[in-house]
């Protein structure tokens, strides 16, 4: 934020100013008289045309019918170079608003707030809006909300009618000390705020608030320098002045208080604060958190030894922010320096008045106006400036760049906001004015809320209290400024806050956000939000954003992460609308193009990118840090699709991104890329954000071992001593740990669908679900279940459990907890809040996972717990977590008993398993029925999991829900919820033809999908073709619903039907992919490319991804097409939801696939 910082009112071309062509005032003239394209309403017109005097062009104003403030230029005469005019200055002590003015201000501030997001909430505008007005009834004020305060802030530069630099109004970094109630903390504040700004000379722009006014200001918190770093000016006997003679009066002050002064040209003066009223207290500034620049010419050497230097920061001090009616008095702020103000600074004649003695250096005939020696020596300077800056990497800007800038961000405001205030005096530099564009520009000046107002100097009014000084003896001074710098880091960092989102399905990403939780909070205040529980239009104002999520389906989000990229893509097509680039129309279409950015992308480097032309206007999100992770397994072909579209989205959105989006492949090392991506986003973000100085790396990298949450015995505890002994009944123990809506359905009867021959098992489930309201669905829908872990390998945990604990009663895991208050520490155990009171056999049956194979940091403590030392090293080796884990994790696979079979001396205590096993997780199933005719009931087609591990040398494993549902008897409660599936529907045009293509279980959805055209075509519906494509083993086998498809047939609900049978003893080996290019080409041709038709695809990844294959080759056989256009014509289907795919994961051949792919990525790192 940039305003001209010299208090003196400049001196340029007051003629321009009244010829009567040039001026705003003219702009008024020509604006009052009558122009039949200019409505009228009140009189006012509806906007000022306002020309370029160079171009001729013309543009209209209509923003400044919302100025509140008139500037108090009339016909007769014109304020434009009064240096503080009554509509830019408030004085506490004259200026007091009436609950009337208060609330209009405030509404308007509430409304613009809301207008200003891209995603509307008309509702939670209503609701703010009542609030505000009851609070500013009730008590007289309202609280800004943190997001607000950073709009607040923005606009309020945005609206700064004599800043040059408004271009990067977006990019201004909020420090929310609204917290702070001494002088102490405003000083800790500041220090952040200078080295955050000072960023090594990459000046970044920022604003601190500290709280703001009460009623009294009498209580106000200032801080007492017009700029955070001045140098001193001394008054001397003879009335000359060493140093900066605009600081004389200030200095003398800081002497007062008992600052010393040195005597020097440059001194750097003590800060001055002020918290509630009180007397002020001043501090030094350290010394490492003044950048300066030593003045050189790059012809002139001698320049360098007039020892001139300047600050690199310029941070304003003495103007108060009005947002929306709240008034912050002390508001430091600063951009970066424009040439011409340093300039002035040392060569005006009321400052440090160097032009004559630079002048005489250069041999200028001084004496002679007409020689322009002012002018030409001024020229220099200002290259000696700007080479001087430049030269140590400082952040500075020339006048004329400055004022292109301006120029676009003034075309940018007239065209996104219907106006900009400027002030024209101000802006035209004080050198070279008739060479900018702005010089040339007509320009209205007028004031807007939230804005910059100028205020009286506190000394002249404030009440001492103390005395009319108040000094500290320096010792104890130094003391209290050291002991303050070394609280900076973590105090400060503290107020920086990160939000972690996360989407997840099965856990894991929960788990990496929560890590990364504990590492950033060593440095910054961070939380953890689900994406679906996230408001997306806080997004502008967040300042750091990690994101954690894996992909699902194939290439897409997690259930909880699709609210947030819908909402993400809705503001990339604004933005993109405004910015006239490419549009998405939906998720897949990012995916295709992130993934070519991302190739784009590795080429260059993100890290730090603070040099990013500060003369661009700075995009939506501009303001944002982010990084991402994604998770996924390289089994899929669109791995890690959803992290990526993500990343895309926020970077063209102008996020900044700190690192490289990381991966995680689940197939090998997701956790070892996790930890390695943290560590360098955590070193990025402290570097960012100036802070972690004082965090020690071994703390945080324990905190990404997960270490922070892990268990100890005095951390947990097992007890059955409970106040409400009584634990909750499954249903509502379920759904309060899943936090999720959750029914009871009951098992009716399981049906093996396959033949005796055939040595395998898939069910027809069918669950009765009369007595749940919740349970409704449609064709396409999926049941999510809930199940129990088998009884065997139950018993098998319990038996190996350490402490004397019975399996059948009730118990309470409870966490050790300290808290510090006003009464000293309080430390008492309190219930854990994740799992609910249940009995242990409750606890590992239902609610948690005990069958996937331990995590490194379960391995670590379970080796704490081994007595025996060779055991012990082997599971410390393991709980690395890098290949040797990989390697032992994917031959043995093996569940918590096994590990604990294979580690005898392990002595386990209930709470360390109960505090740190990942949940049990729901599995999904395609319904397999249609409500309409099986009412009251769910269908589903199961196809019963069991496996060997080691490659089939192992022992059997029995897939947990699969082998539930097959042991459940008639009348079992099996917990469940409807999840659906809107992406996987029939078309609403039940005329549309519609392919269904889906190997053995693959069928699932398709019955549903049958029975509902039955339906359908006994109601009379006209109904469409419906071609069903299955895959299975052998016709004798696994020929799933062979006699329901050709009943489905005879009532033409199923029009066309084909097998592709893979084991077959008398017929090559054959898989719906070779089916469809061999019998189906001309139909699924004609289906797709001429009659609008749906193709569904169901089953297994790898065979999803063959089949799209085999369509493209389809498209290109028949429909002449090239490889291209073939792939662009498949991947439009998917666009516009002709192509619907419901993917269970890898499950054809889960072991060959993924040890191919494995092995694959092995060999490439
Ligand atoms: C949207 C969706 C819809 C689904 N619809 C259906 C459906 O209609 N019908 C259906 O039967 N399933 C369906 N599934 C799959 C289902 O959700 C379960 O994954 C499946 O039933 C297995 O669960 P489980 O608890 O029995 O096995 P788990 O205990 O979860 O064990 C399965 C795991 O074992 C491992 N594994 C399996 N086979 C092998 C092998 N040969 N070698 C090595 N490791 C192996 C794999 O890691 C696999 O993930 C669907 C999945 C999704 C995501
Ligand atoms: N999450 C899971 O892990 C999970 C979930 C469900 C089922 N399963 C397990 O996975 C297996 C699948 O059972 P299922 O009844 O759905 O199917 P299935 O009977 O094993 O296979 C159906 C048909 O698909 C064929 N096929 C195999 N690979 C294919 C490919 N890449 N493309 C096209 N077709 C392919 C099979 O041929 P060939 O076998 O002759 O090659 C077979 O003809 C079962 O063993 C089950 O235990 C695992
Ligand atoms: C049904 C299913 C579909 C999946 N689809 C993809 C995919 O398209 N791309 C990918 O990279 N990973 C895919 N995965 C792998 C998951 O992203 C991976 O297991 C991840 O670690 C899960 O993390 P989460 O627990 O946070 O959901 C899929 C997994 C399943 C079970």
């Amino acid at each position: 934020m940039e305003t001209k910082r010299n208090s003196f009112v400049i001196d340029r071309n007051g003629n321009k100013l009244h010829e009567p062509s040039h001026s705003n005032c003219n702009a008024m003239e020509r604006e009052n008289s009558p122009d039949p394209k200019t409505p009228s309403r009140n009189g006012t017109p509806s906007f000022r045309t306002l020309k370029n005097w160079e171009t001729g062009a013309t543009i209209n104003d209509s923003l400044y019918h919302k100025a509140k403030v008139v500037t108090g230029c009339t016909r007769h005469n014109c304020i434009g170079s009064v240096m503080t005019p009554d509509h830019m200055s408030t004085d506490p002590r004259k200026h007091v608003r009436t609950e009337e003015q208060k609330i209009g201000v405030a509404v308007d501030f509430i409304k613009q707030y809301y207008s200003s997001m891209k995603r509307k909430n008309p509702e939670m505008e209503e609701k703010r809006l009542s609030e505000v007005v009851e609070s500013i009834k009730t008590t007289g004020t309202y609280h800004l909300t943190e997001y607000e305060l950073i709009f607040g802030a923005k606009t309020a530069w945005r609206n700064a009618p004599r800043c040059i630099g408004r271009i990067q109004w977006n990019k201004l970094q909020v420090f929310d000390h609204r917290h702070v109630d001494n002088t102490g903390m405003m000083f800790d504040a500041i220090c952040n705020h200078l080295k955050y700004a000072t960023n090594k000379g990459n000046i970044r722009s920022c604003i601190t608030f500290f709280p703001p006014r009460s009623d009294d200001y009498m209580n106000d918190f200032r801080v007492w320098n017009p700029q955070l770093l001045l140098y001193a000016g001394y008054r001397q006997d003879d009335g000359s002045i060493i140093g900066d003679p605009n600081n004389v009066e200030f200095t003398e002050l800081c002497m007062k208080l008992g600052w010393k002064p040195k005597g020097g040209r440059f001194d750097v003066l003590p800060l001055v604060l002020q918290a509630k009223g009180e007397d002020p207290d001043w501090y030094a500034v350290p010394k490492d958190l003044i950048l300066e620049v030593g003045l050189r010419h790059p012809r002139f050497d001698w320049f360098q030894n007039l020892g001139y230097k300047w600050f690199a920061v310029p941070a304003v001090s003495n103007i108060m922010l009005d947002i929306g009616g709240i008034e912050f008095p002390a508001a430091p702020f600063n951009g970066w320096f424009m040439g011409t103000e340093i300039a002035r600074d040392l060569c005006d004649a009321s400052r440090y008045n160097v032009l004559q003695e630079v002048a005489r250096k250069m041999s200028l005939d001084t004496k002679n106006t007409s020689s322009l020696w002012k002018d030409v020596a001024m020229v220099e300077f200002n290259i000696a400036v700007l080479h001087s800056y430049q030269s140590d990497r400082v952040t500075i800007m020339d006048h004329h760049s400055a004022c292109e800038s301006f120029m676009k961000h003034f075309a940018n405001e007239i065209k996104t906001r219907g106006g900009c205030p400027g002030d024209w005096v101000w802006l035209t530099p004080p050198i070279s004015g008739s060479l900018t564009p702005i010089f040339h520009q007509e320009i209205l000046n007028y004031s807007m809320n939230p804005s910059c107002q100028y205020q009286p100097n506190p000394w002249n009014y404030h009440v001492w209290k103390g005395g009319s000084t108040k000094a500290f003896s320096f010792k104890q001074l130094s003391k209290s400024v050291l002991v303050m710098s070394s609280m900076m880091g973590k105090a400060m960092a503290n107020r920086v806050k990160c939000t972690i989102l996360y989407a997840t399905e099965t856990g894991k990403s929960l788990e990496y956000a929560k890590s990364l939780k504990d590492i950033f909070n060593h440095a910054f205040s961070a939380k953890v939000v689900c994406m679906e529980d996230y408001d997306t239009s806080n997004l502008e104002h967040e300042m750091l954003l990690l994101v954690v999520t894996s992909t699902f389906g194939n290439g897409d989000p997690p259930e909880n992460g699709v609210s947030l990229v819908q909402n993400l893509l809705e503001m990339s097509k604004s933005e993109a609308i405004q910015e006239e680039v490419e549009k998405y129309s939906s998720i897949h279409n990012v995916a295709r193009r992130s993934s070519r950015i991302k190739s784009e992308l590795s080429c260059s480097s993100f890290a730090g990118d603070e040099s990013a032309n500060i003369a661009e206007a700075a995009g939506y999100l501009s303001n944002l840090r982010f990084a991402v992770f994604g998770l996924g397994s390289s089994a899929y072909p669109q791995f890690c699709a959803f992290a990526n579209v993500i990343d895309t989205l926020l970077g063209e959105m102008q996020g900044e991104r700190l690192r490289d989006i990381g991966e995680g492949d689940e197939l090998c090392g997701q956790e070892e890329s996790f930890r390695t991506w943290a560590k360098d986003v955590f070193k990025a973000a402290c570097q960012t954000f100036c802070v972690g100085e004082d965090v020690s790396s071994d703390a945080a990298s324990k905190a990404l071992m997960g270490l922070d949450r892990s268990w100890s015995t005095n951390k947990f505890r097992v007890t059955s001593d409970i106040d409400d002994d009584v634990s909750p009944d499954i249903l509502e123990g379920l759904s309060k740990f899943h936090k999720k809506k959750i029914s009871v359905c009951s098992m009716n009867k399981t049906i093996n669908l396959q033949s005796k021959e055939s040595g395998r098992t898939t069910l027809l489930v069918e669950l009765d679900c009369r007595e749940s309201s919740d349970i409704q669905y449609l064709p396409g829908d999926h049941l999510g279940i809930y199940p129990c872990n088998q009884t065997e390998i139950v018993n098998r945990v319990l038996a190996r459990l350490s402490d004397d604990i019975d399996e059948d009663t009730p118990i309470q895991l409870q966490m050790f907890e300290q808290r510090t208050t006003a009464l000293g520490t309080i430390s008492n155990w309190v219930p854990d809040k994740r799992l609910p009171t249940c009995t242990l056999r409750c606890a590992f049956e239902r609610y948690l996972d005990i069958n996937s194979c331990p995590t490194p940091l379960l391995l670590k403590h379970f080796a704490d717990c081994a007595t025996n030392d060779k055991e012990k090293s082997r599971l410390l080796e393991l709980a690395e977590g890098k290949s040797k884990y990989e390697e032992w994790k994917f031959n043995y696979m093996p569940n918590i008993p096994e590990v604990l079979d294979e580690f005898t001396s392990v002595e386990i205590e209930s709470s360390l398993l109960l505090s740190q096993l990942p949940p049990l997780q729901c599995r999904y199933y395609s319904i397999s029925s249609s409500a309409s005719v099986h009412p009251g009931q769910v269908h589903l087609t199961v196809s019963v999991v069991n496996y060997k591990t080691q490659g089939g040398k192992g022992p059997v494993h029995h897939g947990v829900c699969s082998t539930y549902l097959n042991n459940a008897s008639h009348g079992d409660e099996v917990h469940c919820f409807i999840r659906p599936a809107t992406e996987f529907r029939l078309p609403d045009d039940p005329t549309k033809p519609v392919l269904l293509i889906g190997p053995g279980t693959g069928i699932a959805p398709f019955r549903s999908f049958w029975q509902q055209r039955e339906h359908e075509i006994e109601k009379g519906t006209n109904c469409g073709e419906m071609a069903l494509l299955f895959g299975c083993r052998h016709p004798e086998q696994d020929h799933l619903y062979k006699e329901e498809i050709q009943q489905a047939m005879k009532c033409a609900a199923i029009t066309h039907y084909e097998t592709a049978f893979s084991r077959h003893s008398d017929q090559p080996k054959q898989y719906v992919q070779h089916v469809l290019k061999e019998r189906l080409a001309e139909l699924a041709y004609q289906w797709l490319a001429e009659k609008d038709g749906h193709v569904y695809i169901c089953g297994d990844v790898t065979m999803a991804n063959c089949v799209n294959t085999s369509l493209i080759d389809v498209m290109v056989s028949r429909g002449k097409m090239n490889l291209i256009t073939a792939s662009d014509f498949i991947a439009k289907l998917k666009e516009t939801k002709h192509l619907h795919e419901d993917i269970f994961g890898v499950t054809l051949r889960t072991f060959e696939v993924n040890n191919r792919v494995r092995t694959r990525r092995m060999s490439m790192m």
